[in-house]
């Protein structure tokens, strides 16, 4: 089997970017962040007659099958692409979000997760000694999979996200309580999609007096050496998501629940919401302040 790599993602379908690619091609990048083929936002592609071009771009070299690795955005496209003109197409998640139905974990998820973490114990080092409240913004427009997870790793006393309503009144009355006990120094981790950071601070310092700061890590997040996890994750998910298409799949989607690697209809995948872990959200109020 003769394998190319499609550069900037479906932009690099529409304008015909393809590399070929063989196992030399890989070489040395097991311990990079980032992609080596690059990816973008396709505006033509969205368009029918962008993705005929595309489709036109794949005929001609005779391709005969594509794995898309990607969150939402990447595989609405591939799903779109076996639906519209039957193409053979096999879904791999990859999102730091961790937002994708039918799998328990999306590549980059944990390593996300896991920079978090390294940066929320470098700040309660000043939390701790400076008896200061901190707020730490991680990623997530639209969950809170990542606070969640860092949160509960990195001992926060509170954590935000989008699913949960806002209830900062609450926050203070705990750092209140807390403070009654002793204890002056907190660390919340907030969702973006939750509320910023910076607001969130101005509101704590105004309604409570404590000497607050705050943190948006940002982009930090999505770089960097993967986890031993995300790799092993990301070799088993693209061998699979491989030989189902070889095997005659198309329109599916590799993840992996529990132990198993499994494949199912990007359509299920993608009609379906991710919802939070109620036992987390549990857990994280049973450690709260
Ligand atoms: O969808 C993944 C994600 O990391 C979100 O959590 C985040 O809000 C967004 O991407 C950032 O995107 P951009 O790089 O376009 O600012």
């Amino acid at each position: 089997v003769a394998v190319v790599g499609v550069q900037h993602g479906y932009e690099g379908l529409v304008k015909d970017e393809c590399v070929p690619m063989d196992a030399a091609s890989v070489g040395g990048i097991i311990s990079m962040g980032g992609t080596i083929l690059r990816s973008a936002r396709s505006l033509e592609f969205r368009e029918r007659a962008g993705r005929e071009v595309a489709m036109a771009n794949l005929r001609k070299r005779k391709i005969e099958g594509l794995v898309v690795i990607g969150g939402d955005g990447s595989l609405t496209g591939a799903y779109t692409l076996a639906e519209e003109f039957g193409f053979p197409v096999m879904g791999v998640p990859g999102s730091i979000d961790n937002d994708i139905a039918g799998t328990d974990y999306s590549i980059g998820f944990d390593t996300a997760v896991n920079t978090a973490v390294e940066a929320i114990d470098r700040i309660r080092d000043t939390a701790y000694s400076h008896d200061r409240v901190f707020v730490i913004e991680v990623m997530g427009r639209r969950n809170g999979f990542i606070a969640i997870e860092a949160g509960l790793a990195g001992g926060a006393e509170a954590v935000l996200i989008p699913e949960v309503p806002l209830d900062l009144a609450r926050v203070c009355s705990e750092l209140a309580s807390s403070a009654k006990r002793g204890k002056l120094s907190s660390i919340i981790v907030v969702a973006e999609g939750a509320a910023r950071a910076a607001d969130v601070k101005a509101f704590l310092e105004k309604q409570t007096g404590y000497e607050a700061r705050d943190l948006v890590l940002g982009h930090m997040q999505r770089g960097g050496s993967p986890t031993a996890f995300d790799r092993v994750l990301a070799l088993k998910l693209g061998a699979f998501a491989t030989r189902k298409l070889l095997e005659g799949h198309s329109g599916e989607m590799a993840g992996v629940e529990g132990v198993r690697l499994v494949s199912q209809p990007l359509g299920y995948v993608l009609g379906t919401t991710t919802g939070v872990d109620r036992a987390r959200l549990e857990l994280i109020r049973a450690m709260s302040i």
